[in-house]
């Protein structure tokens, strides 16, 4: 479901995130490993300044693998936790506990020290539509039985889910808006489907992505679309209109855009990622 944002909207979403963030020992903020920047909410970070983070960078499986690794050491070295995942390969509750474990081993070890009984750690998921927050709760909490229940504090009938002895999750993740102030920001996000329906032409956000792969990965777009190196230097609008013809769409160069789009969801071109390091910095 696309949801549109209004300012009554996102006043709602911060008044439920603060009430929960309250609840839990450390936040799961979930963004696009294909876009790890344009996909985090600019307000999470004032509201929940002071509890660790765990940046869960999803679908890696899509992403450039060489940039995935470099926004983890950018979000290391933000003295948060962050592990890059296939939501729907091989990931459990063991990769988070490893990934969280250093930020919360002194909390838990002092509430010990003062008599306290061992508990689970608590986290609630956070982050911009379709990012991947059901798939990851349900790849961590398989039972529904694992539900363990309403407990002091949790209200509106929300439950803690139980992943393991050790890490509770809140049932409701919490959704929030992506930054949509940019047309550049506005354009990846409609290219990895985090706008999914969007106001935007295909046509536009095909031309988009293709200027992308032209710029960053000619050789896959080449692959894909049967190019010659010299057809990358046609203008982008004319680079559509020849694909259109290479696979066979004649002029429907919207039908076209379609696919376009589509391919490089679904890494058909090739895995990509369309932001940068530098992009924090042009901010
Ligand atoms: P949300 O709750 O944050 O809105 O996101 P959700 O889990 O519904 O995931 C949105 C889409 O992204 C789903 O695809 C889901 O399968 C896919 N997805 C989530 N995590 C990953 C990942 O790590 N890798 C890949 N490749 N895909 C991921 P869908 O097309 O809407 O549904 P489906 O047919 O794939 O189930």
């Amino acid at each position: 479901v696309t949801i549109q944002w209004f300012p009554g909207h996102m006043a709602k979403a911060i008044r439920e995130f603060e009430e929960n963030i309250s609840l839990v020992d450390i936040v799961f903020e979930l963004v696009d490993a294909r876009a790890p920047y344009s996909t985090l909410n600019p307000e999470i970070a004032r509201i929940s300044a002071n509890k660790p983070h765990l940046y869960i960078l999803t679908k890696r499986d899509l992403a450039d693998e060489k940039l995935t690794r470099q926004w983890l050491n950018y979000f290391h070295s933000q003295n948060s936790a962050a592990i890059a995942v296939d939501a729907k390969g091989k990931f459990g509750v063991k990769d988070i506990l490893t990934a969280i474990n250093p930020l919360l081993k002194d909390k838990l070890e002092r509430e010990l020290a003062k008599g306290m009984k061992p508990r689970p750690i608590r986290a609630i998921a956070v982050g911009v539509p379709n990012v991947g927050k059901s798939t990851v709760l349900n790849r961590l909490v398989k039972r529904r039985a694992a539900q363990v229940g309403n407990r002091p504090g949790v209200t509106k009938g929300q439950q803690w889910l139980k992943a393991d002895n050790h890490l509770e999750l809140l049932d409701t993740p919490g959704i929030l808006w992506p930054k949509f102030q940019d047309q550049l920001i506005a354009d990846k996000l409609a290219l990895t489907g985090a706008i999914k329906d969007s106001v935007y032409h295909s046509d536009d956000i095909a031309l988009f992505g293709l200027e992308y792969f032209v710029a960053h990965y000619p050789q896959a777009l080449q692959e894909r679309y049967k190019l010659t190196e010299e057809d990358l230097e046609l203008p982008t609008a004319d680079l559509l209109l020849l694909i259109t013809k290479n696979i066979g769409m004649r002029d429907d160069y919207e039908r076209a855009s379609n696919r376009i789009i589509l391919d490089m969801r679904s890494k058909k071109v090739g895995p990509f990622t369309l932001d940068t390091l530098e992009d924090i910095d042009n901010e």
